[in-house]
């Protein structure tokens, strides 16, 4: 077919020179990686102009990456110091995210590989951010437990090879970074809400008692739809009462309770699998509480904890070019009539 005699030609190169693109949600960004080595990372972010919207309007995000694209893509081959015609592959998210946002990244990704005359390879956002610590430490190897935290997923994951996953429990309802954002909301905190309610919670004290979610029971799963709503009911009754209280103190203990199962739950699959590291990705990964926590966790059992720098965890190009190099060894390339999806499994 037509679409497909690209990578019909393509050799193989150990460290081959990729470059990212994403654009699934409010990020416009392009990467160029050499192996797992990052050149260059750079972002144009519309989310000055979301936060007065109280979150991410779709249109506003695809108007913001048709006029960013060019600009990311020039910035970050003159920062990787290489020329266009020495890309070998072009590695861009085809979803899951905003239709619209995709196809700005996408149909730019195409034209650039097509003219290149180099393979376009189609990467699962989720998967660009569980492949963010490849390029963290480029030593690391599977099998490792991933703990994924984003906007949209919360997953503790059993990675067996560089392509092949098992799924150990995910959330039931919202994910921890979904939590993050509404209990921002409730604390009259703007957009985006993870990085607020961090910042709150450093002037507060852990001295809520908020339900643990599933902390022993329910195997790998999470349910966070209870804790948030155990959240607004407290600081509803208060107000209700007219008390007084501390929205720090509230950020502080949801925070506890949002993280330190995260991290329980990690460590019991590392333990159960018998395997030594655990992998982070994922938007929540950000968080200060979290990396530290999961560091001094991790150092107490034994365990080797990989946590990318925090650019790295939330949206990025390099987590996709990383992804991008795996697939590009596996020979996965996408043809070039490859249409972007708003969701897709993991895998
Ligand atoms: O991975 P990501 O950038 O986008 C998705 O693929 O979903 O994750 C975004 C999520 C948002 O919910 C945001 O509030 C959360 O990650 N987040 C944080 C922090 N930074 C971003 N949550 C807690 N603490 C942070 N510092
Ligand atoms: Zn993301």
């Amino acid at each position: 077919m037509y679409f497909d005699t690209i990578q019909k030609t393509t050799v193989i190169r150990e460290e081959p020179l990729i470059l990212g693109i994403e654009s699934s949600c409010d990020e416009t960004a392009c990467a160029v990686i050499r192996g797992r080595k990052i050149l260059s990372s750079e972002i144009i972010s519309s989310a000055t102009e979301q936060a007065k919207y109280g979150g991410v309007v779709p249109e506003i995000a695809s108007r913001a990456h048709t006029e960013a694209v060019d600009e990311v893509v020039e910035r970050a081959v003159c920062k990787a110091g290489v020329t266009l015609k020495e890309i070998d592959a072009v590695a861009v998210t085809y979803g899951a995210g905003l239709l619209g946002a995709l196809l700005v990244g996408l149909s730019f990704a195409k034209a650039l590989a097509y003219s290149l005359g180099v393979p376009l390879i189609a990467v699962n956002h989720i998967r660009g951010h569980m492949a963010a610590a490849y390029l963290d430490d480029e030593a690391l190897q599977p099998p490792f437990i991933t703990l994924l935290a984003s906007g949209g997923h919360t997953a503790i994951i059993h990675t067996k090879s560089y392509t092949e996953f098992e799924v150990l429990g995910a959330t039931l309802d919202d994910a921890a970074g979904e939590a993050f954002d509404k209990v921002a909301r409730v604390l009259g905190l703007q957009y985006p809400g993870g990085p607020n309610v961090e910042r709150l919670a450093r002037e507060g004290k852990n001295n809520i008692v908020f339900p643990k979610m599933l902390k022993g029971e329910g195997g790998y799963n999470f349910s966070y739809s209870g804790l948030k709503t155990a959240v607004i009911n407290y600081c509803h009754t208060m107000e209700m009462k007219g008390q007084e209280y501390s929205r720090a103190d509230v950020a502080c203990s949801f925070q506890h309770a949002a993280v330190d199962v995260l991290i329980q739950k990690a460590i019991r699959a590392a333990k159960e699998k018998h395997l030594s590291t655990i992998v982070a990705g994922g938007g929540v990964i950000a968080n200060g509480y979290l990396r530290q926590t999961l560091e001094i966790a991790c150092k107490a059992e034994g365990l080797k904890a990989v946590i990318p720098a925090r650019q790295y965890c939330t949206d990025n190009a390099a987590m996709i070019a990383s992804e991008g190099l795996i697939q590009y060894k596996a020979g996965n390339f996408a043809p070039l009539d490859t249409n972007a999806k708003a969701a897709i499994p993991l895998r």
